[in-house]
């Protein structure tokens, strides 16, 4: 339910804004081509945790799902991952051509902060704090800053804290948008929202694990990603670092971490537990 309305509000914001069709086309295509909507799906189950209207977080959710949109279509791009599946069907580039794929992604990623600013269903309080934390989260001390450090550690062999560091930041800290956007919309306290972001911070870390584990034990039918693409392009992941039993041992490590970080809040974790077993048993 929560991914049907999340896809609607997408959509119909960037159908209705006056753009070029071509870029439209591109941004709709990446929208459409489906996907876990993980993120959105998080934020708006800590608002429903607190026991608060959920139509408060629909926009924040979308547009953090276009900004995850927007870092996949560049992720993919032949100047990075170069990769031609995505969530089951072709690459942005590979349809649009890499010049309208980086503008998609462009476009994506700043329509998602007019979609936070035009939001008339929280205050103005509300929409600076969750602006200022998505740029950090999303950009160069955050996601950006994590794709830089993952290029830079192809063909080396990192340590595992420095591995642990580009997860943290390539995936990680987008998670942990989704889970302090959802309690600042709920009007939670700061010691509820440190306690969200260490369960954030696990299941961030478990979610990249995962993802490094599907990239070499996935089917691409599945995962709709072409699999092998870590190795191809030696690329520094805990399954290269540590073996796959000891990827598998960190990914339940981080999962019992994420799930003691729930025991003392206030609000009801029920859903925030079943996300947390989600990501780490998935199959795509
Ligand atoms: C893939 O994210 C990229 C990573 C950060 C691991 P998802 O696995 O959430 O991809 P979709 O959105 O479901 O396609
Ligand atoms: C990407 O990590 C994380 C992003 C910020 C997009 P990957 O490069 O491992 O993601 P996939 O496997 O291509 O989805
Ligand atoms: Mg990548
Ligand atoms: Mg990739
Ligand atoms: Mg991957």
């Amino acid at each position: 339910m929560y991914k049907q309305k999340i896809e609607h509000v997408m959509l119909d914001f960037v159908n209705g804004r006056n753009t070029p069709s071509t870029i439209k086309d591109a941004m709709v295509y990446s929208l459409q081509a489906g996907g876990k909507r993980i993120r959105p799906i998080l934020l708006l189950a800590v608002i429903e945790g607190y026991g608060k209207d959920i139509e408060a977080g629909m926009k924040t959710a979308a547009a953090l799902e276009m900004i995850h949109t927007y870092s996949l279509i560049h992720d993919d791009l032949p100047s990075m991952d170069d990769d031609d599946l995505r969530r089951g069907k072709p690459t942005n580039h590979k349809v649009f051509g890499e010049a309208m794929a980086i503008l998609a992604g462009d476009g994506l990623l700043t329509h998602s902060f007019q979609l936070i600013a035009e939001d008339e269903l929280i205050t103005s309080d509300q929409k600076i704090k969750l602006l200022g934390l998505l740029a950090k989260c999303a950009g160069p001390e955050g996601m950006v800053g994590g794709q830089v450090a993952d290029i830079e550690g192809e063909n080396k062999s990192l340590t595992v804290d420095e591995l642990e560091s580009v997860h943290v930041r390539k995936t990680g800290k987008l998670l942990i948008f989704s889970a302090l956007a959802g309690a600042i919309i709920s009007c939670a306290s700061g010691a509820e929202q440190s306690k969200l972001e260490q369960f954030a911070h696990h299941i961030g870390l478990a979610f990249q694990i995962q993802d490094d584990i599907l990239d070499i034990e996935g089917t691409e039918e599945l995962i709709g990603k072409r699999t092998g693409s870590d190795e191809f392009k030696r690329k520094s992941t805990y399954p290269g670092l540590l073996s796959m039993d000891g990827a598998k041992e960190k990914l339940r490590f981080h999962l019992d971490k994420a799930l003691s970080s729930l025991e003392e809040l206030s609000m009801d974790t029920a859903l925030l537990k079943q996300i947390a077993h989600l990501i780490v048993n998935r199959n795509h």
